[in-house]
């Protein structure tokens, strides 16, 4: 059976484009579902209406709590019957009512090597720590800040006449072509 994703983002959604793009070209077996998106204003929700992907926005500040709203996704979850979530730029911590929806099945993006460099700007921390090898990590999520358990990384040298735009560029990239490959190898694993 073809697995149901729903894809989380806050943002731009490159991430999201290249995930439908390779479902597009048959590179990845699954239907992406739904988006997802905190931020009803975001260039990623154009792309999904573009694509026809189902859409469901919300304002969190409009929300009691996390766990009010939380739960309101979980419904939209369920009536698409979703069986991956894939984090591409949301920019929030999932709380305890989706991880304990989606135990093992929540996944998340992060442009640095995890552990190192985690949380907001991860490109620039690691530009400004002057490390000449930084990278893309995919994990699975937990209740902490990208600290899940690690499924996929793949290294990007940074070198030494590159600037943070060169870096933040060619981390794309990579996370273009690779994020979708590891998404297939789940979607036949589980
Ligand atoms: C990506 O760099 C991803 O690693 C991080 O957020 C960014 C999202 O970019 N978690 P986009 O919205 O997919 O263009």
């Amino acid at each position: 059976m073809m697995k149901r994703i729903a894809i989380f983002a806050s943002g731009t959604g490159s991430n999201f484009q290249a995930i439908i793009e390779a479902v597009r070209k048959g590179n990845l077996h699954a239907t992406i579902a739904l988006l997802i998106c905190d931020k009803p204003e975001a260039p990623v929700v154009e792309k999904a209406k573009k694509a026809d992907v189902p859409v469901f926005t919300f304002s969190p500040k409009e929300f009691a709590s996390k766990a009010v709203f939380e739960s309101i996704i979980c419904e939209q979850l369920q009536n698409a019957k979703v069986d991956f979530i894939v984090l591409a730029g949301y920019m929030r911590l999932i709380g305890p009512t989706l991880l304990q929806a989606y135990p093992n099945k929540i996944i998340n993006l992060h442009p640095s090597l995890l552990p190192a460099f985690p949380g907001k700007a991860a490109i620039k921390q690691a530009v400004e720590a002057g490390v000449k090898i930084t990278g893309i990590t995919i994990h699975y999520v937990d209740e902490g800040m990208d600290t899940g358990p690690i499924i996929a990384q793949k290294a990007v040298p940074i070198d030494d006449e590159e600037t943070l735009l060169d870096v933040e560029r060619k981390i794309h990239q990579v996370e273009h072509i690779f994020y979708p490959q590891t998404l297939q190898k789940l979607c036949l694993r589980e």
